[in-house]
């Protein structure tokens, strides 16, 4: 497990614990968040939400600390949630309303200056522009999640809370709302920890990822470390053109699977050695830019598994 300094921590819990009756939600789990954008992953269950009702300061703690911005997230939530953006599991928007009119609404809550001008760019820039005067009750799954995008970071904080923002949107869907996010961060700085159950779709756009199962840590990590010790042998390739080089790649022996998502090109291969010296010399063959290239980590379920949490 990788240490954080305390200082590199957005988010720090310690021997957290929160148990609703009898039952122990949250069993002394240690938690640790850097800046930049984090996904916060486990199964249903596993204690996300709890967790994350705990760093908003809307579930008191039962034993153990847990920190945001190094504020006690019991103590000093108020501070903590003028700083943070949210975006709930479970958002029930008026049906009736635009989202123009939602945001605006929110915007006067939190005191927002500029507000037209600031809910008109955040609509734009999550790709709801065109459907700012319809009713909420005819956006679909995705749109609605994008409003809640737009909701969380209405007040430009500076690190923003998402739990399970791709719920019920298919793959593609999920995709671009994580692209969005990464285009935030990079645009704007926001810092993000996102909750899912889905890690393969988490680990495209995160730089560090915290696993929980039955309300304990099961491994915490940079997506670097993690995929090398978890590792599925699934690589991410960034290349000028995509389909030119994955008909290339098909012809090697050592690739059982590749496959295009979005604008790269995904492979499973049976001996990594061969293929880190192979895939410079075939980009340059094709005369093919190379953009990126990330070693991936390995299904959830076999995380679980290997750290003997998948009882
Ligand atoms: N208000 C509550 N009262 C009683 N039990 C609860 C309550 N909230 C959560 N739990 C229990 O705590 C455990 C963790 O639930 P939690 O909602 O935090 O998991 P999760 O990881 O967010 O799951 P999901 O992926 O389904 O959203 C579960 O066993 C759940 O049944
Ligand atoms: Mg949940």
């Amino acid at each position: 497990m990788v240490a954080l300094g305390i200082a590199a921590s957005i988010i720090q819990a310690t021997k957290l614990v929160k148990s609703f009756g009898k039952s122990l939600a949250i069993n002394q789990l240690d938690l640790q968040v850097p800046n930049g954008i984090s996904g916060f992953v486990g199964r249903n269950g596993a204690g996300k939400t709890t967790t994350i009702g705990v760093l908003l300061g809307l579930l008191k703690p039962g034993g153990g600390e847990a920190t945001v911005f190094g504020l006690d997230c019991w103590q000093d939530s108020f501070q903590i949630r003028r700083r943070l953006g949210v975006m709930h599991e479970i958002n029930a928007y008026p049906g009736g309303f635009t989202a123009k009119r939602l945001l605006q609404h929110v915007a006067r809550i939190y005191g927002v200056t500029q507000a037209d001008q600031r809910i008109a760019q955040l609509l734009a820039e999550v790709g709801l522009a065109d459907a700012k005067d319809k009713p909420i009750k005819a956006y679909s799954a995705g749109m609605t999640r994008r409003l809640g995008l737009a909701q969380a970071l209405l007040s430009e904080p500076e690190f923003a809370i998402l739990d399970e923002p791709t719920a019920n949107i298919d793959p593609l869907g999920r995709i671009a709302l994580l692209e969005k996010i990464k285009e935030m961060n990079k645009d704007h700085g926001t810092g993000f920890l996102i909750s899912t159950h889905i890690l393969s779709d988490l680990e495209k756009v995160c730089s560090w990822l915290s696993i929980i199962d039955g309300g304990r840590l099961v491994d915490q990590g940079s997506v670097t470390d993690l995929a090398a010790k978890y590792s599925a042998n699934v690589y991410k390739i960034g290349v000028s053109e995509p389909a030119v080089f994955l008909a290339k790649l098909q012809e090697l022996p050592i690739v059982k699977k590749a496959w295009i998502e979005g604008d790269n090109v995904f492979c499973q291969v049976q001996d990594p050695t061969v293929f880190y010296s192979e895939i410079p010399k075939i980009a340059s063959n094709l005369n093919l830019q190379l953009k990126n290239f990330q070693h991936m980590v390995g299904t959830l379920e076999e995380i679980y598994t290997r750290t003997a949490g998948g009882t």
